[in-house]
């Protein structure tokens, strides 16, 4: 199981230091919401940021792109160190063939490539020949945009049906989960097939001190 503290719940002024609380711990994605004020109705942060924090972690990088033009971010994040590079389905929703272009154009240059879906978006719109290509699939449990959003139980189905997929013909996809998780709401997502949760204020809105724990708190149903 991975968790990926998704630093949009971070004390901003104090990035560096919001670091620090990962330090020796296992299994740990560092989550990053990038958002471009148009796929969403609201704007992160980019590029410059993303440098700067590449060079004060060795945490595998977790890039969740909530962008209109995901293309465009496939080459200016290119010498970042970013380990999985998410996109949304939803922006190649009507051009299948455009969405695989940009899935094998990203994994030219990132280990691992992954496609989200949004609450509303059906599960099966994600085909077996889509699957293949992927390295992980992100579900949303909030619609996209703003952290400390309440968890959206439709996700469930979501999960259980990729983690059928996962068991019967591609044992290595990760089943990422976003949005609402808690120590509550982990339990259901992983008992029904999640291997990665990110987590933003169930992690940041405990004191630094207490990260292991808030972690632990999220897995004790694995
Ligand atoms: C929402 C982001 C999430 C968000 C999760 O659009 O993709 O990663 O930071 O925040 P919490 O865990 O607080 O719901
Ligand atoms: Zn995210």
């Amino acid at each position: 199981m991975i968790i990926a503290p998704s630093i949009l719940a971070c004390d901003f002024l104090n990035i560096e230091s919001e670091l620090k609380r990962f330090e020796g711990l296992k299994d740990i994605w560092l989550h990053l919401d990038i958002m471009d004020g148009h796929f969403v109705p609201n704007l992160t942060f980019g590029h410059p940021l993303v440098e700067l924090i590449s060079k004060k972690t060795q945490l595998p990088l977790d890039a969740h792109f909530m962008v209109t033009n995901p293309e465009f971010y496939i080459d200016t994040f290119k010498n970042y160190n970013i380990y999985n590079f998410t996109f949304h389905f939803e922006v190649y929703e009507s051009n299948l063939t455009e969405l695989k272009r940009v899935i094998h154009k990203a994994k030219k240059i990132y280990p691992s490539v992954g496609l989200s879906i949004k609450p509303n978006t059906k599960v099966d719109v994600l085909t077996d020949d889509i699957i293949q290509l992927l390295d992980l699939v992100l579900v949303m449990s909030v619609e996209p945009g703003f952290g400390g959003q309440k968890f959206m139980p439709n996700c469930i189905e979501k999960i259980q049906y990729l983690s059928s997929k996962k068991s019967s013909i591609f044992p290595e996809l990760q089943i990422q989960v976003d949005g609402g998780i808690n120590e509550t709401t982990s339990k259901s997502v992983i008992v029904s097939g999640a291997t990665n949760l990110v987590a933003g204020s169930a992690i940041f809105n405990y004191k630094p001190a207490e990260t292991l724990d808030a972690i632990q708190k999220l897995l004790s149903n694995s």
